[in-house]
């Protein structure tokens, strides 16, 4: 018989008493875009990146370990080769509850108009798009790419029609640099039927320019939202939600505000990520990494792999201190890490 879900105990576990359920991996450090609030500039020269096979291998390690779901995650995932086979693969494993793992990419939408239905047919179930302006203009100017707003924008109409629902698109808000950009977001979100997030700044990015003066409080945000159209909050969508949520009175569409700054979610996190060279990360801020990669080359089984990892996640750090004295700055940016 198969086990339900309370009547196994959650092998991974934090000191804290969380229940880690969600692994986050990174499958390349590539990126075929350079956002100005993540990359420095220049074109990195080195990547680090396993095969297929050893993803796969890393995250067969952790399915019975009590994950249940997996987001992709790089650099850009789609720049991957032989993506959809690796989703496939994926989809074929079963959780401790019996299930295939509820699968999730997040994809700067370049290539996903041609993607989206096939990474459906393999098994993907959700898609978030990151998209951190509503005119071509000024979406060109954060890329630094040029024409990848219509590319995103087929991006996203691909993954609604291709079901990978509910498409989310992820914004990253700075004061002075895409507030202007909140508006036309919300009239977005309604027009296309999406949910959009908002996300507060990070200190992540290569350069070192983070301040607390470039994060929008949630009250002006929620407060110029609300004049474009009466908003209703709704209730978390499940425990652990990092979103607060909203709906517009009348229609169509969703926001969300993600507010790892001045709300943070930290208390319920439930995520443990692995880097594109197969490394733990407990925390998007931890200090230290943990080579599990580095352990399965030199050739040891499952079973010493699964305590090992049963062993980091207790390790995991209880909060973030951004903002507070003495901060420390993660010891990778965002596009080695993954969202
Ligand atoms: N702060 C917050 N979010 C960030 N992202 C990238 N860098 C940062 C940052 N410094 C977002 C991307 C993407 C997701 C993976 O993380 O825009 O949506
Ligand atoms: Fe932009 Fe994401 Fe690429 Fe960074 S990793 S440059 S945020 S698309």
């Amino acid at each position: 018989m198969l086990p339900t879900p309370t009547s196994v105990p959650p092998q991974l576990r934090d000191s804290h008493g969380r229940a880690l359920r969600d692994l986050r991996i990174s499958i390349t450090d590539r990126c075929n875009y350079r956002c100005v609030y993540c990359r420095d500039g220049e074109e990195g020269t080195s990547y680090s990146e396993l095969s297929n096979e050893e993803y796969l291998r890393l995250i067969t390690l952790f399915i019975p370990l009590g994950i249940t779901k997996v987001r992709l995650t790089g650099g850009e995932p789609l720049l991957r080769h032989g993506l959809v086979d690796l989703v496939a693969e994926i989809a074929t494993l079963r959780t401790l509850f019996g299930e295939a793992p509820d699968i999730a990419i997040t994809t700067n939408g370049h290539l996903l108009e041609s993607l989206a239905a096939p990474l459906k047919n393999a098994g993907l179930r959700r898609a978030t798009i990151s998209m951190d302006a509503v005119d071509a203009p000024n979406f060109e100017a954060i890329t630094r790419v040029p024409r990848s707003f219509e590319r995103v924008l087929a991006g996203i109409r691909a993954a609604k029609a291709a079901g990978l629902e509910p498409v989310k698109i992820n914004c990253v808000l700075l004061r002075g640099f895409n507030d202007n950009q909140i508006e036309g977001f919300a009239r977005f979100a309604q027009q296309e039927n999406v949910i959009v997030r908002f996300i507060e700044f990070m200190p992540l990015e290569e350069g070192r320019f983070w301040s607390r003066d470039l994060v929008i409080p949630i009250d002006e945000l929620v407060g110029r939202l609300s004049r474009v159209a009466p908003l209703v909050e709704l209730p978390p969508n499940e425990a652990g939600e990092t979103a607060i949520r909203f709906g517009f009175k009348d229609g169509p569409g969703e926001i969300g505000i993600i507010a790892p700054v001045s709300r943070a979610f930290c208390g319920a996190c439930s995520r443990l990520r692995l880097t594109s060279d197969g490394k733990i990360r407990t925390c998007l801020f931890s200090q230290v990494e943990h080579d599990l990669y580095g352990r399965m080359r030199a050739g040891l089984n499952d079973e010493a792999l699964r305590s090992y990892i049963i062993r980091v996640a207790q390790q995991k750090e209880q909060r973030h201190h951004i903002g507070e004295p003495g901060f420390l700055k993660p010891s990778r940016s965002m596009v080695h890490i993954g969202g």
